[in-house]
């Protein structure tokens, strides 16, 4: 594949003529600065295009509010993942019909990977009228001109062009948080596992340039920030259908160069792509959280298969042994899907033992949900909804003591800790170990986008309590 999916200066010059053009059109319309209320649903990938989107509004002269009823625009950024996922969007986008009705200026729009498809792009244009703007994943980056067009026309703007995908670089960013940053690597998936909507909304594999991801990471660590999270839906393909030799873990050892105190993270890894060099570079990189994120799915070589996953059992654990083995206080954690269709209870109890084998500190657990257009969409699902919920509590239990005699082993010891905020309970603080654990303890709010060191005192099953020292 050659790089010509980067969008080109001159068109991201006319998107920069848009913002320039929507500003103005803002202040002769607006005694006040407008607000924009963006909501994000989905992945940390989704996450960060939503902050990129928040970076274009504010440059176009919107403030940022979290209080839907001041908002002028209202844009929500949506995730097409599962069933359950889309159905939370209808209801809220459905919810804001009174608030329009209210001020018929409200602009209401939608993006994500929801309105990359074409039945759903159609369903909001007949039934949701109230939605005045639409647009694909792949045109993120035209965000001021839709924009304009639904200031200055007043008519609705769906635009959910088909594409192979795109990288769009120096769109402005506005950060969520001021300590950990979202730093996509690639774009879009070519695994097509059965199940997935990804590769149909997100398009074709594509990687950042090694010099920009790097320049962005330095750009970050000089402004402070402390922990630096790789993205990608399979971050182990960065680089694989390009020309260059570097590849993730030549990435991961060139930040891990980068000088500054500071973390990284990466997500999500397919065991396909994962390799032994994976695993040697996270051993040797002092920077890396000693922590794999690498799902399975399941733990059953014929639903694998079915899955389209391109690797079976056999493999997948002698990558988490060789994992332990390189790195004895790794935390795993993973994702696995229950009830995909024709799955047996006997094959469900493969993905049971291979739970009970690699004691995974967390789980992110699913039950199969049909996404239309999928190759599984249309495969025979004779198990019923009741009976893939008991095995999914049945799995959830097993993951439960599993987890809980994992964070009793982190009793007495101590842990070099990021303070991410507040805890829900009065006056203590919240953060995650390297391997991922949620950690709470007592301190100062000014500790808050540091790193402490805590010690263990009391551990329970999903957090674990203890002391600064
Ligand atoms: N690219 C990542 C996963 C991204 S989606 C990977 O391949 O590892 C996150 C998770 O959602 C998947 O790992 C899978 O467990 C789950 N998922 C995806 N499609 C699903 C579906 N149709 N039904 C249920 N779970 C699904
Ligand atoms: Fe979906 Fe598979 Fe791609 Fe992950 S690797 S995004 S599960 S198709
Ligand atoms: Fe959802 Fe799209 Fe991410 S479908 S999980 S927001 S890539």
């Amino acid at each position: 594949m050659d790089k010509n999916y980067f969008i080109s200066q001159d068109e991201l010059l006319k998107q920069k003529e848009y913002t320039r053009l929507v500003k103005t059109v803002l202040l002769s319309r607006f005694c006040d600065t407008p607000k924009a209320f963006v909501h994000t649903y989905g992945c940390q990938g989704n996450v960060s295009d939503g902050e990129k989107l928040k970076g274009m509004l504010e440059e176009m002269g919107y403030e940022l509010t979290d209080d839907l009823n001041s908002a002028s625009l209202i844009l929500y950024n949506t995730c097409a993942i599962r069933e359950h996922a889309e159905d939370r969007v209808f209801g809220n986008v459905g919810a804001l019909k009174q608030l329009k009705k209210a001020n018929p200026e409200l602009i209401i729009g939608l993006c994500g990977c929801m309105t990359q498809q074409e039945h759903i792009a159609e369903k909001f244009y007949k039934s949701y009228p109230f939605v005045n703007l639409l647009f694909g994943t792949h045109a993120s980056h035209r965000l001021p001109e839709f924009l304009y067009r639904c200031l200055c026309t007043g008519k609705r703007v769906f635009d959910n062009t088909v594409c192979d995908g795109n990288i769009a670089e120096s769109l402005p960013v506005h950060r969520d948080s001021t300590f950990r940053a979202w730093i996509p690597i690639m774009y879009g998936c070519n695994n097509f596992c059965s199940y997935c909507i990804v590769p149909y909304v997100r398009g074709r594999e594509r990687s950042r340039k090694f010099e920009d991801i790097i320049s962005e990471v330095r750009d970050v660590v000089s402004q402070g920030y402390k922990e630096i999270t790789l993205l990608g839906q399979n971050v182990n393909s960065y680089n694989k259908n390009e020309a260059s030799e570097l590849r993730f873990p030549a990435l991961l050892r060139a930040i891990n160069e980068i000088e500054g105190d500071f973390i990284i993270r990466f997500m999500t890894s397919h065991p396909r792509d994962c390799t032994y060099e994976l695993i040697d570079a996270m051993a040797e990189c002092d920077k890396v959280a000693k922590h794999l994120h690498l799902p399975f799915q399941s733990g059953n070589d014929r639903v694998l298969k079915e899955m389209n996953r391109h690797y079976d059992r056999a493999k997948y654990l002698q990558l988490i042994d060789y994992a332990y083995e390189r790195m004895p206080e790794l935390s795993v954690t993973s994702d696995v899907i229950v009830g995909f269709p024709g799955e047996t209870y006997d094959e469900f109890k493969d993905t049971l033992s291979l739970i009970e084998y690699v004691k995974y500190t967390s789980l992110f657990t699913f039950i199969f949900s049909p996404r239309k257009g999928t190759k599984a969409f249309d495969m025979e699902d004779s198990v019923s909804r009741e009976e893939k919920g008991r095995w999914f509590k049945e799995l959830t239990d097993l993951q439960e003591k599993i987890a809980a005699a994992r964070t009793a082993d982190m009793k007495g010891k101590v842990y070099r800790v990021l303070v991410e905020g507040k805890s829900k309970t009065d006056g203590m603080l919240s953060g995650r170990t390297q391997g991922n654990v949620i950690i709470e303890f007592l301190g100062d709010e000014g500790l808050i986008g540091e790193f402490a060191h805590v010690k263990v005192t009391n551990p329970r099953t999903w957090v674990v309590y203890g002391e600064t020292v």
